[in-house]
């Protein structure tokens, strides 16, 4: 890393600034084709899905992933990066039309959460085996359904509660799958697992980028003086993948 490169960063916050301090060990330097400014939809989207689909769930090639919000920022990241490991990967969105946008974004299967129970769905398309990983931003609210799908030996991990923290679960089942449930957060973790994350990010992740195979979706650009419509619009439903905030 040389003065004058393009970089992005894993910050520990306060990044709605022109200038932000990040430990160089959490700096990522952009790829040539890449837009500085869609740089900034990297760091946090890719860390947490290459962290908890293969740090903490280990996918690989041939297995099945089941990734929750594949509309959202961090699910349209999780999506591709499944896709480009060779998973199976099937996705949820709200809605015909985002379905479709995350089929484009190379997931197998996409269910309408809307109008489809999908674990139902899950289980079906996988002939009743279930998933070997589910990444679930939706919380309480989908976690017997998330167990349910899950395949033997089946890892849930939680990384959001949009819908609620606290839920009943029938342990039989977790017991039964011999399944696992981990919950992480990016920013609670200390330096130096960012910094490992970050170099997974920079060594597996940042060559998709490079290649095209990956691409950080951007849905709009807001000024900073329009923060508040950006978050007005963002709490108000029916983004796709990110907004980004400029100077
Ligand atoms: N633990 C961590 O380290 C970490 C890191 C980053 C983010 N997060 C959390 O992860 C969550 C997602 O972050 P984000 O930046 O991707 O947010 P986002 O861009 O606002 O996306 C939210 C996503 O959730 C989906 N969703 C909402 N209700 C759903 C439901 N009932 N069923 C299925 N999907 C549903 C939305 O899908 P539709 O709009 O298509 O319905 C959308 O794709 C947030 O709760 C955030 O706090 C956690």
């Amino acid at each position: 890393m040389a003065v004058g490169n393009r970089v992005c960063a894993l910050v520990d916050g306060g990044a709605y600034a022109e200038l932000v301090n990040a430990p160089a060990a959490q700096v990522i330097r952009v790829p040539e084709d890449l837009e500085l400014r869609d740089a900034a939809a990297v760091p946090e989207a890719a860390c947490t899905a290459w962290s908890n689909l293969v740090g903490v769930a280990g996918l690989t090639a041939g297995m099945t992933v089941l990734i929750h919000g594949g509309s959202g920022g961090v699910g349209s990241m999780a999506v591709q990066i499944a896709h480009a490991l060779n998973a199976f990967v099937i996705s949820t969105a709200g809605g015909p039309e985002r379905c479709e946008q995350v089929r484009a974004l190379g997931a197998d299967v996409v269910v309408d959460h809307r109008s489809e129970s999908f674990a139902d769905a899950v289980l079906e398309v996988t002939d009743g085996r279930g998933v070997d990983v589910v990444l679930d931003v939706v919380g309480a609210a989908y976690l017997a359904d998330n167990v349910r799908a899950l395949a033997t030996n089946g890892h849930l991990v939680v990384i959001g509660m949009q819908k609620g923290r606290r839920a009943e679960l029938d342990l039989g089942v977790l017991l039964t799958k011999r399944a696992s449930i981990t919950g992480t957060t990016l920013r609670s973790r200390p330096a130096a697992e960012k910094a490992a994350i970050v170099d997974g990010v920079r060594r597996h992740v940042l060559p998709l980028i490079a290649d095209g195979r990956i691409r950080p979706v951007v849905d709009t650009v807001y000024r900073f003086s329009e923060a508040r419509q950006a978050h007005e619009r963002l709490a108000a439903g029916g983004v796709f993948g990110k907004i980004l905030l400029t100077p």
